[in-house]
């Protein structure tokens, strides 16, 4: 998947080649909460959080026996700024799509997080219909910028909000 110009943004499949540039890229870029589950133990990249990053990412998208998402890097010209993820979760018979996306902080606030997110959405509309869901905190204001700015309806529950567009 692409975008346009020399600057072009790229969603790459992630593989093992990538994956330990994307937790450099992580780890220079983002806090832990931001892209993958908690860890206990101090706060930071601690060597036990960037363990739990690689193996998180080989059980849930490279590992085929244990894979239940689809995993991309996100490059721009090349470099890799960030990643997105889709969890399609079956409820009856309807689908819903769980969407993870981060961009690294010196990548933030140039429309990537945009284009990935469209994108993501366009890709998940090849499927059967369902839900395109993405959740995050009352605090993270560019989240819920981000997908009122693609349609969704973004909802507060508690600490959380949850937003979900029909696709
Ligand atoms: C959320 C995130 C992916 C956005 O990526 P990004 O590349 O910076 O996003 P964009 O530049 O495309 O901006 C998207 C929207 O958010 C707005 N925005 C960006 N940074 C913002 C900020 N700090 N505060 C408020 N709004 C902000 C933009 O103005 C834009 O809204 P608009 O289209 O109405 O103008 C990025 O901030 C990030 O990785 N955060 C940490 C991880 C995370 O929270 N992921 C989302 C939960 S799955």
């Amino acid at each position: 998947m692409t975008g346009g110009s020399d600057s072009e943004i790229v969603l790459a499949p992630l593989d093992e080649q990538a994956l330990p540039r994307l937790l450099e890229v992580a780890v220079k870029g983002a806090d832990p909460i931001d892209v993958m589950p908690e860890v206990d133990g101090p706060p930071g990249w601690t060597p036990e959080r960037r363990e739990a990053f690689l193996q998180f990412h080989r059980r849930r998208s490279l590992n085929p026996d244990t894979a239940t998402e689809t995993a991309w890097t996100i490059q721009v010209g090349g470099t890799i700024v960030g990643a997105a993820r889709l969890h399609p979760v079956h409820r009856g018979k309807s689908v819903e799509i769980e969407a993870r996306v981060w961009v690294a902080r010196w990548a933030r606030g140039r429309g990537i997080g945009r284009w990935v997110t469209e994108t993501l959405i366009d890709a998940a509309r090849e499927g059967n219909g369902g839900r395109y869901v993405a959740s995050t905190s009352t605090d993270n204001k560019a989240a819920q910028r981000l997908m009122k700015s693609v349609g969704a309806n973004v909802e507060l529950r508690g600490d959380d909000v949850d937003s979900h567009l029909d696709i």
